[in-house]
């Protein structure tokens, strides 16, 4: 009773084999250690254009590329030392002469008495990873070209913008002189001013990032007091009604460094400060000295930044997703800072909790006459 039901078990065992390997994606072949061919599954048929039929009983060589005859010689070797073989990328022959990359994992087969009578071979077509990872560099070539032509137009169509914006805020200019100060015209013309204002701000940002990625943004040094540089931006922003401003500093901190760079951080922190504190809160900014650093910080009670977005935020036109969609911006500030306190040879750094807020600070080495 028991070795009729073992004998079902064993035969049940067999066709689950034999079901297995005949839906095999993967080809599944065995051979005799003298390479004849033994078992060739339907994957195999498809991958090497050969039937089953015409198969059996012929040697493995049919579908060796001639200069890669000797491979047989040793896997024959390994397999007959009881060894596998794992992911062998080589190439096999097809019925139509085609050569195909594949990936080759053989083990010996074992009869009952444990001696090794064959291989088996399973055989996984990669030309289709070949082709992606060719496919990947030749995408990676494109989008360098195609990145270094948008430089190459936002530097273009910068340059192109900026002679028509500076006559007109030039002839601007004259008509508000000829303008009498009383009537709608001249607060319209302030206006337009105010306007044509931002418009070059933009352009001078946009300039900067080209100047950045040629190499070109050159920095002039001069000795000045970084606190009195900071009291006369902030007096420059006034009429605040959700914001208060906190300055605190009052004796002078002298620095080597490029004023007009450094007044350019420190406007992107600060706007960046109030327009990303929608409710308002407090602004303040600090300045301290460490032995060898100068350390400038803006804080603000603002909507604050994600972790995940951390790490991005100092990158080229990068904006932080955080409910800020009718905020507007390039996302082109935080990068030209960057770039211009690297070129110090100092380090800029945020720290900042979503909801919470965010503090932004940069460190220039201090350079003592
Ligand atoms: N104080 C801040 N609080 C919250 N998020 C900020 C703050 N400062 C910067 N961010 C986030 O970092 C992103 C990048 O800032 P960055 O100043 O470079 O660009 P921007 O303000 O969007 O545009 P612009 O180029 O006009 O400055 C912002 O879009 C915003 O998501
Ligand atoms: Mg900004």
């Amino acid at each position: 009773m028991n070795s009729h039901n073992s004998g079902l078990l064993a035969e049940e065992k067999q066709a689950l084999l034999a079901a297995i390997v005949s839906s095999s994606q993967d080809a599944i072949i065995s051979k005799t250690l003298k390479g004849i061919i033994t078992s060739w599954n339907p994957a195999a048929e498809r991958l090497f254009g050969y039937s089953e039929k015409e198969v059996l009983g012929r040697h493995i060589s049919l579908i060796i590329p001639k200069d890669r005859i000797h491979e047989e010689d040793f896997i024959i070797q390994q397999i007959s030392k009881g060894l596998r073989l794992e992911h062998f990328e080589t190439t096999r022959l097809t019925r139509d002469g085609r050569q195909i990359p594949i990936s080759l994992t053989l083990s010996p087969i074992f009869n009952e008495r444990n001696e090794i009578i064959g291989a088996s071979k399973i055989a996984r077509d990669i030309s289709e990873n070949i082709m992606n990872k060719e496919e990947k560099e030749q995408l990676y070539e494109e989008i360098k070209i195609l990145n270094k032509k948008k430089d190459e137009f936002i530097a273009l169509a910068t340059h192109e913008l900026k002679t028509p914006i500076t006559s007109l805020r030039g002839f601007l200019e004259v008509l508000q002189k000829n303008v009498s100060r009383e009537g709608i015209n001249f607060s319209l013309l302030e206006r337009c001013i105010r306007q044509v204002n931002k418009l070059s701000m933009l352009l001078s940002d946009l300039l900067d990032v080209s100047r950045i990625q040629l190499g070109k943004l050159q920095l002039r040094y001069e000795f000045f007091n970084i606190v009195e540089m900071v009291a006369e931006v902030l007096s420059t922003f006034i009429h605040f009604d959700k914001h208060r401003l906190v300055f605190k500093n009052r004796d002078s901190i002298i620095v080597y460094a490029d004023r007009t760079r450094l007044e350019q951080v420190l406007i992107n922190f600060f706007n960046n400060a109030i327009k990303y504190s929608p409710s308002g809160g407090d602004v303040e900014i600090k300045i301290w000295e460490s032995p060898n650093n100068i350390h400038l910080s803006v804080t603000d009670e603002g909507i604050g930044i994600d972790n995940e977005h951390l790490a991005e935020i100092f990158s080229q036109f990068y904006r932080a997703v955080n409910g800020q969609s009718n905020i507007s911006g390039l996302g082109i500030g935080l990068y030209i800072s960057k770039e211009i306190i690297v070129r110090h040879g100092g380090t800029i750094e945020v720290k900042s909790q979503k909801g919470r807020g965010s503090v932004f600070a940069f460190s220039v080495p201090q350079k003592k006459n």
